[in-house]
């Protein structure tokens, strides 16, 4: 059995991860901020409790799914959000180049500006206008810097088992008639059972590097939203709002990019892996109940 050490375990792509995994070839030791049931206690910003941990282990590879993603929080949170979203990733590049494993870290869209209607592949630059797409973008420099076997994939709007809009959406459902969402931010919704997916076929190769990961096709938020009441058989109306109506409603909200679309390009131009489109993945995650 290869070992993998997962951090963030309890998150909703580390509980997908372990879903992906089950019955394979690898075998997990998950960790987590704090220690729960079969979860060990791994504080990744504590390098040397990292180093000390994967010295013991010797893991095939280290999949990060821990994240501070809280995104209107850290504006108010600076310190904390660099010590998770990039001191934590470059301690686990620290440790994963002494004992030789390889390093998979997740990234987000949030490290583009989103000034531009048209999808972002690998090779655009970048320009996060929030906190957690600054830390975020540190933390892959510090992969790209101190790791040596990597692969970065920056994935967008997830959801599964945990904390998400769409559990949001379902959940105002059960007291509104209507909801106001944004209309003028775009994206990929993306499961983490699909991001789990993609991850795990990376996992094997020595195809390192940055890629993008997300579900085919984009959307608003709005279009989400209706998709997810459609689907659930809700009669909750959305009402499509502008960013700025929603700031003046929610003035602690910060940036977001408004077009943030991913293209997969580097998976289509070195692999065959592809994604699902987005309306089926969530069709999946309401009806099948998958995470
Ligand atoms: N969620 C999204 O919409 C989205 C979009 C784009 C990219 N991503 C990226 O996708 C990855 C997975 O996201 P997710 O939605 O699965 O995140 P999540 O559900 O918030 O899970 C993150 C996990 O990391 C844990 N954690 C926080 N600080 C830690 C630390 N210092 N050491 C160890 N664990 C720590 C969290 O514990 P606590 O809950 O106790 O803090 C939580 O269990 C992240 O890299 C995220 O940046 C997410």
């Amino acid at each position: 059995m290869k070992k993998i050490l997962l951090t963030g375990s309890d998150g909703q792509l580390g509980r997908a991860m372990n879903i992906e995994l089950a019955g394979t070839e690898y075998e997990i030791f998950n960790t987590d901020i704090f220690e729960r049931d079969d979860i060990h206690a791994l504080d990744i910003t504590d390098l040397p409790k990292v180093m000390e941990l994967m010295k013991e282990l010797k893991p095939y590879a280290v999949v990060n799914c821990a994240a501070y993603t809280a995104v209107d929080a850290q504006e108010k949170d600076v310190d904390r959000s660099y010590m998770i979203n990039a001191i934590g990733p470059r301690n686990l590049a620290i440790a994963s180049r002494e004992t030789g494993a390889k390093l998979l870290h997740i990234s987000t869209d949030y490290v583009f500006k989103g000034d531009r209607n048209k999808p972002y592949n690998e090779f655009d630059k970048t320009g996060p206008v929030s906190t957690y797409g600054r830390t975020k973008l540190q933390g892959e420099k510090f992969v790209k810097a101190f790791a040596d076997r990597y692969f970065i994939v920056r994935t967008a709007w997830l959801y599964g088992d945990g904390k998400n809009f769409v559990r949001t959406m379902l959940r105002l459902s059960e007291s509104h008639d209507e909801v106001s969402v944004v209309c003028d931010q775009m994206g990929n919704p993306t499961s983490s059972k699909s991001l789990a997916k993609a991850l795990h076929y990376l996992l094997p190769t020595d195809n390192y590097g940055l890629f993008h990961g997300t579900c085919e096709g984009e959307c608003s938020w709005a279009d989400f939203a209706e998709k997810i009441f459609e689907l659930a058989g809700k009669e909750t109306r959305v009402k499509h709002i502008t960013t700025e109506e929603y700031k003046k409603m929610n003035p602690e909200s910060t940036d977001r990019p408004a077009f943030s679309m991913l293209d997969n390009y580097m998976l289509r131009l070195t692999g065959d892996f592809r994604f699902d489109h987005w309306e089926d993945a969530i069709r999946e995650y309401l009806w099948k109940k998958t995470l």
